[in-house]
């Protein structure tokens, strides 16, 4: 069928919003009707080269819409149905078995392999040349996208979802970090390098938990302030002149911190997260660094009982995952819609500059 999709030409340079080819599901796949996609720092670095998905093709991991149409062998959701489109996983791998997806062993391939599993391509230019597709399972940057339907998360009826879809990646790996990876005990000190989409997310999530310390550092006052009303305890600017994050962060708990996550992608910024928390402290690491960059700690206050743990999706399941987010959101527990700003897919390449330059927080992309 003829759809629109924002297709990832070449490297570095601008999406071209175009007509395009998707054939129908095959067995256990879904054609969802994208009714809204998140543009997700992973799709930017995606483009610029730093994971392996080869262009040309279509990008976007962050879609939420209508089941269009199921394949052969599909029973878990019907025409009609609301699903947000999860990570893919393979669900017989070792880790998959064992209750951890996001770790599947197929993971690399499975996001970025350009195709379907088997190696077939359902996506093409309307003058037949094959486009990559199936980005994280989904390559939503389009009004359909064609997914497993293993990795989709149905939702209710009533759900509200032109802004679920980042819940899928961005909102939920923050979240999830904290609340399935570190899972903050009562009183602890909980610091979050980085107040974009996933870091605020991070913040949002602490407030949920027993945790009385949460310091948020940025280079943007404005990204405080909010962290500041989505329940961070203090802040830190390292825009200020002198600014030490590790220091302050070491003078407002009295000593290293319990739990830093890394939710900047900046290589620079991962020492300082490590050198944030002490013994038995965690460092999560989150942000996804430009590809082939390497970090070095100290090695003895490593070795005296730190942790440092590289986390991706927030862990767990994405349909408990999700559907947690979705009900605390309702609930008005997790304000995450606070940090949407809708665009139209035709603007989509103005979208991944305003959340470059630090204009908005999560630009969604509504199809019309
Ligand atoms: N691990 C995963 O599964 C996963 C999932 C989603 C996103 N990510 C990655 O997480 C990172 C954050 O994503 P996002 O959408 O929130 O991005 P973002 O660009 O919205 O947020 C990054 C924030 O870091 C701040 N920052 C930059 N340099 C800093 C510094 N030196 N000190 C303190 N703060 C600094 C920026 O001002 C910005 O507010 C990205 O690298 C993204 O690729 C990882
Ligand atoms: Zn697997
Ligand atoms: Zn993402």
């Amino acid at each position: 069928m003829r759809v629109t999709a924002a297709v990832f030409e070449k490297l570095y340079k601008p999406f071209s919003v175009d007509e395009v080819e998707l054939d129908p599901p095959g067995p256990g796949e879904v054609l969802v009707q994208i009714v809204a996609t998140g543009v997700c720092h992973t799709d930017a670095i995606t483009r610029d080269g730093d994971l392996p998905f080869p262009p040309p093709g279509v990008l976007g991991h962050e879609g939420a819409g209508i089941v269009a149409e199921v394949g052969p062998g599909v029973t878990d959701v019907a025409v009609g149905d609301k699903v947000v489109i999860g990570w893919p996983w393979c669900g017989q791998c070792r880790n998959c078995l064992d209750g951890q997806p996001r770790y599947c062993l197929s993971l690399g391939p499975l996001v970025a392999g350009g195709c379907r599993p088997d190696g077939s391509m359902p996506l093409r230019r309307t003058d037949g040349s094959p486009l990559h597709s199936h980005f994280f399972g989904q390559s939503s940057f389009a009004t359909y996208s064609l997914c497993a339907a293993s990795s989709l998360v149905p939702v209710a009826a009533d759900a509200p979802v032109e802004i679920l879809g980042p819940l899928a990646c961005g909102i939920g790996t923050g979240a999830g970090a904290v609340l399935n990876a570190l899972r903050p005990g009562v009183g602890s000190s909980v610091v979050v390098y980085g107040a974009g989409a996933v870091g605020l997310s991070a913040v949002m999530a602490a407030g949920l938990t027993g945790a009385t310390t949460i310091v948020a550092v940025d280079r943007l006052p404005a990204r405080l302030s909010l962290a500041r009303e989505l329940g961070a305890t203090e802040t830190i600017d390292v825009s200020e002149a002198g600014a030490n994050p590790v220091a302050a962060v070491h003078e407002i708990c009295g000593g290293p911190a319990d739990f830093s996550l890394e939710c900047t992608g900046v290589i620079e910024v991962v020492r300082q997260a490590a050198d944030s928390v002490g013994m038995r402290g965690t460092c999560a690491l989150i942000g996804g660094a430009p590809a082939g960059a390497s970090f070095s700690l100290d090695h003895m206050s490593t070795l005296w009982g730190k942790r440092v743990i590289g986390t991706l999706g927030g862990e767990g399941r994405s349909v408990e995952l999700i559907g947690a987010l979705i009900a605390l959101n309702k609930q008005g527990r997790f304000p995450y819609d606070k940090l949407i700003t809708p665009f139209p897919l035709e603007s989509v390449n103005d979208a991944l500059e305003a959340s470059r330059a630090g204009d908005v927080i999560k630009p969604v992309l509504r199809m019309s």
